[in-house]
């Protein structure tokens, strides 16, 4: 885990309370630090008899609290009451995992442990994220609870099913440390730039079908079209993610769309940008797909296998078909992938593709372009200007991209 800006010196305090699954906060501390947080660590006692305070206190560098008694170590912390140095100026109180009775306490405003008390003084988003064994979520107490809280405003992320401590089959568990930091990051992102508005990203590249067996596609993997959603979600905006790509773990905090062919991402689209604000082609489109689907696996015959192909639509050239009659969406960014000729090719696809932006991307590069983490690319705008990128993470470029989107906000007039 690297460096988040949107979580880079934000102040998180990390409640953890008595499951077994306390041992994977351990691992969401470590990640939180990594990301930048100053993160907070208070345990209730129950927690402690399944991990030790000092694992907490190695992975992020600071004092745990635990007792509400005991004047503990302050840490910097604006108070020298614990309580109250920890909630205030906190950016997000996040629960993780959090018992049945920690739900209980905390619906019942209970102040009888350093975290409940805690919880009631801080003013901050509340994350909840429950874990339990045998059952225990599907209590009616438990449901009723966890509704008290929702109601009330708290961030609810819901348990996993698969196999419990117990042996037992069922929901419960503690999701992954990646899932849990995406829930904080959809919270932190709250009332960002874009909040409010509908951005429609593509990612991947499509897969055009041969016969049951087969289809012709190409090496994008989404991880670009991806990290532009992350840095959307960032900026508070609603992201439908229409995705080509195959298997990525779900985006948490983005509505997401799976297509397969040029034609089905083609159709999602047309659909999804009627009332966005934004949408951002990073998906490499099929050209072209073969004329005809064969019902059965084609058998080898010959020495050379002829397949005729017949274009794909051009999405963006229907998009802006469409953007001239309805006005949406009021901002287009389209990517130019280039073996050749970056610069020029990308020009003209500014031109013909109708695009506000348009990202050059060079994939001749082994660092940059498809199925890597890193790429380098430059913006394209309609004034002329080229902001050249150079080699950094795919999730940067994303962060950039969505700010230029962002700066649009203030220039496109409302259709209608
Ligand atoms: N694109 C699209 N529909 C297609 C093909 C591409 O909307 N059928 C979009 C891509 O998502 C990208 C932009 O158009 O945002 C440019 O894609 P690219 O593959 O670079 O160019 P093409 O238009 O396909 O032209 P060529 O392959 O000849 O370079």
């Amino acid at each position: 885990m690297t460096e988040i800006a949107l979580v880079n010196g934000k102040r998180l305090i990390l409640g953890v309370s008595g499951s077994i699954a306390a041992y994977k906060a351990v691992d969401l501390a470590s990640k939180l630090t990594q990301a930048g947080a100053q993160v907070d660590v208070v345990m209730t006692e129950a927690a402690q008899r399944f991990v030790s305070p000092l694992s907490f206190q190695a992975v992020s560098g600071r004092p745990v609290y635990s007792d509400m008694w005991r004047a503990e170590e302050r840490g910097g912390l604006p108070s020298h009451i614990a309580h109250i140095g920890l909630a205030e100026g906190a950016n997000l109180l996040l629960i993780a995992p959090a018992t049945a009775n920690t739900l209980a306490k905390l619906a019942g405003g209970f102040a009888d442990d350093l975290l409940s008390v805690t919880a009631l003084a801080a003013s901050c988003p509340l994350v909840i994220a429950p874990a339990m064994d045998g059952g225990m979520i599907e209590h009616p107490a438990t449901r009723a609870n966890l509704e008290t809280l929702r109601q009330r405003g708290a961030h609810i992320i819901e348990p996993e099913t698969g196999r419990l401590a117990s042996g037992l089959m069922g929901s419960g568990r503690l999701p992954e440390t990646a899932t849990l930091i995406g829930h904080v990051r959809r919270v932190l992102g709250l009332g960002g730039a874009l909040s409010g508005h509908k951005l429609v990203v593509t990612a991947g590249g499509t897969r055009e079908a041969l016969d049951p067996a087969r289809a012709i596609s190409n090496r994008s993997t989404g991880k670009q079209g991806y990290a532009i959603a992350q840095a959307a979600i960032d900026a508070g905006a609603d992201v439908v993610l229409i995705t080509a790509a195959a298997d990525r773990p779900p985006l948490v905090g983005a509505t997401q769309l799976k297509v397969e062919s040029a034609e089905s991402m083609s159709a999602a689209v047309l659909t999804q940008v009627a009332d966005a604000f934004a949408l951002i082609m990073a998906a490499a489109v099929a050209d072209y797909r073969p004329r005809d689907i064969a019902a059965q696996k084609i058998k080898k015959s010959n020495s050379a296998l002829n397949l005729p192909l017949e274009r794909t639509p051009d999405i963006l050239l229907a998009v802006k078909a469409e953007r001239e009659k309805t006005g949406y969406p009021m901002v287009v960014v389209g990517f130019a992938a280039e073996s050749e000729n970056l610069m020029a090719n990308a020009r003209g696809k500014l031109r013909s593709k109708g695009v506000d932006l348009l990202v050059a991307n060079d994939i001749s590069a082994g660092d940059a372009g498809f199925a890597v983490d890193t790429n380098r690319v430059v913006v394209l705008d309609k004034d002329g200007g080229a902001h050249k990128i150079n080699l950094t993470s795919k999730a940067a470029i994303g962060a950039t991209i969505i700010e230029r989107v962002a700066s649009l906000l203030a220039c496109v007039p409302s259709p209608g």
